[in-house]
């Protein structure tokens, strides 16, 4: 199997290095734009530069460690401009999910999860530990689920949606593009579009502004 290199060097992505090794992954490195990171230690991997240097490392799997949607997807656009990165998919192997889950490259599902039947997730997606998906899920690119969500069934997260943690989500709801359900949020009716929504149950808090 290829070594990884971690994108982003916070904390989520000390998560993911422990994720990887729980994995059996080697971790070559993080690249991380931020310069005083760099030749320092994250979760005993060694930033080794700037995320354009990803071109030096052609022989490695990528993942991208960032818990923002929106910062995930700018950083990865930025990675493009330069050629086409193989993505890994990273599953702890503490997940349970059937054979009918399908998920995209670059996707994080962390420990504790539990997906259950014909369920499919785009690119890019992370589920923080302990999430449960519902039966019948559809979840496009660029979502982030805190830890201890429930997503009941048929439920839809459009692109860039973000879920804080231990929020609710009734059955069949929609949460439409660059939407946001706040932390702790009972979720009873669909999100419109980059609104942020929150309390129980869940209501407008604010639009989010970009
Ligand atoms: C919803 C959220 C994005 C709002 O953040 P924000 O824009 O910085 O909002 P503020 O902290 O300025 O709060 C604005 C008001 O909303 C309230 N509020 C904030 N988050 C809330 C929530 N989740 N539920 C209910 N009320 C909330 C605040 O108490 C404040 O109320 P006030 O005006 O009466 O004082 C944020 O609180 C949140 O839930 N983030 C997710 C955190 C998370 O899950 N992290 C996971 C890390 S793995």
């Amino acid at each position: 199997m290829k070594d990884l290199i971690v994108i982003g060097g916070g904390g989520f992505a000390k998560e993911v290095i422990w994720l990887a090794n729980d994995c059996s992954r080697k971790v070559r490195g993080v690249l991380d734009d931020s310069a005083q990171t760099h030749n320092t230690q994250v979760q005993g991997a060694t930033v080794l530069g700037d995320v354009s240097n990803w071109i030096n490392y052609k022989d490695c799997e990528f993942i991208i460690a960032i818990g923002s949607p929106r910062t995930r997807k700018k950083v990865l656009d930025k990675m493009l401009t330069f050629g086409e990165p193989d993505f890994a998919i990273l599953i702890h192997p503490s997940v349970r999910l059937s054979n009918t889950v399908s998920i995209g490259e670059g996707s994080i599902i962390c420990a504790g999860s539990i997906l259950t039947a014909d369920i499919s997730l785009g690119k890019h997606n992370i589920l923080n530990l302990n999430v449960t998906v519902g039966h019948e899920c559809e979840f496009a690119d660029y979502v982030t689920i805190a830890p201890m969500v429930a997503v009941s069934g048929n439920v839809k997260l459009q692109y860039l949606v973000e879920v804080g943690t231990g929020a609710v989500i009734r059955q069949g709801l929609e949460l439409a593009e660059g939407s946001m359900l706040g932390m702790g949020g009972i979720l009873t009716k669909n999100i419109p579009e980059r609104l942020i929504f929150a309390g129980n149950p869940a209501k407008k808090l604010k639009e989010i502004v970009e």
